[in-house]
């Protein structure tokens, strides 16, 4: 018979995932889902300090552990793939979190910042997935497919009010990557899929929410940020068996700032 419950529809018992950028900001609030809903997590980022902090900090909740790494190169992304290689013989689900943002005017905007910022949210998320397909192919099934979670932005729907090139392009980017990528691997039983947040309150966008959090609230159909149980919510709902059935999805987490635009 077949069971709608939502232990069945949502439970992640059994279920190895990793988060990039996992251990402060949205990266925290969905390991913090995942952990929640029966995940191990492996949680991962360039400062170690920042890992031992969070998995201290989430280890109540469930099993998590740490891999520092650098994913905005192909070494770091290689070498990050291969450390979780050494760990679980299957990987469920794979967060691509871990994300940099610049801001500058249009006539001062420097190439550092397209090489900074493209290296980490485009070429990361790419040769991440790429390095980790022989664990995701392992834990992938019909009926229960292995998930892939990136993370765009609102910006990347929208032109954004703020002089950020090279990330509002970056995160367009992610948007359509996740459609490819769900083509091509939706026959090896990976689904793709992105989460488009709008604001929420992260080290990311402390300036802006600080400055301006009031105004984009207002302008927000339902009045508010975003919530850790906003994102946890969904990145939760993507990995589980109710979630299976999406794949190249671009999934604005927003209030409606940019659904009601
Ligand atoms: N907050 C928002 O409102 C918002 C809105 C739209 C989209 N997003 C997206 O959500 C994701 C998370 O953002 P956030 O707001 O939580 O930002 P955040 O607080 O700045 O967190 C970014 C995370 O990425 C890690 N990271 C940065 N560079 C890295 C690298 N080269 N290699 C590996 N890890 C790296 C950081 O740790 P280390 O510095 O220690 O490496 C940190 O854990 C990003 O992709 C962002 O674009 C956020």
């Amino acid at each position: 018979m077949t069971d709608l419950t939502p232990t069945n529809l949502f439970g992640l018992d059994g279920k190895i995932a990793l988060v990039t950028g996992g251990g402060r900001g949205i990266g925290a609030m969905i390991t913090e889902g995942l952990l929640g809903a029966g995940a191990r997590v492996i949680i991962s980022s360039r400062r170690q300090d920042q890992l031992d902090e969070a998995v201290a900090e989430l280890s109540g909740i469930g099993s998590v552990e740490a891999i520092a790494a650098d994913c905005s190169t192909e070494q770091g992304c290689k070498s990050l793939a291969q450390a979780v290689g050494e760990r679980t013989e299957r990987l469920d689900i794979l967060v691509n979190n871990a994300g940099a943002t610049w801001g500058a005017p249009l006539q001062e905007f420097p190439d550092s910042a397209w090489d900074k910022v493209l290296n980490l949210n485009v070429k990361g998320v790419f040769q991440l997935t790429v390095a980790l397909l022989p664990l995701l192919e392992s834990a992938a099934t019909s009926d229960d497919p292995a998930r892939v979670i990136n993370l765009g932005s609102i910006q990347g729907l929208q032109a954004p009010d703020i002089e950020n090139y090279s990330y509002s392009a970056s995160k367009a980017a992610v948007h359509h990557m996740t459609r490819v990528l769900a083509k091509k691997l939706g026959s090896s039983h990976i689904t793709v899929n992105a989460i488009a947040p709008g604001a929420f309150y992260t080290k990311m966008m402390a300036y802006t929410l600080d400055n301006f959090g009031d105004e984009i609230a207002a302008a927000t159909a339902l009045g508010r940020l975003g919530q850790p149980e906003d994102m946890a919510g969904v990145a939760v709902f993507l990995s589980g068996r109710g979630g299976s059935y999406l794949t190249g999805a671009v999934i604005p987490v927003d209030g409606g700032y940019s659904t009601t635009l």
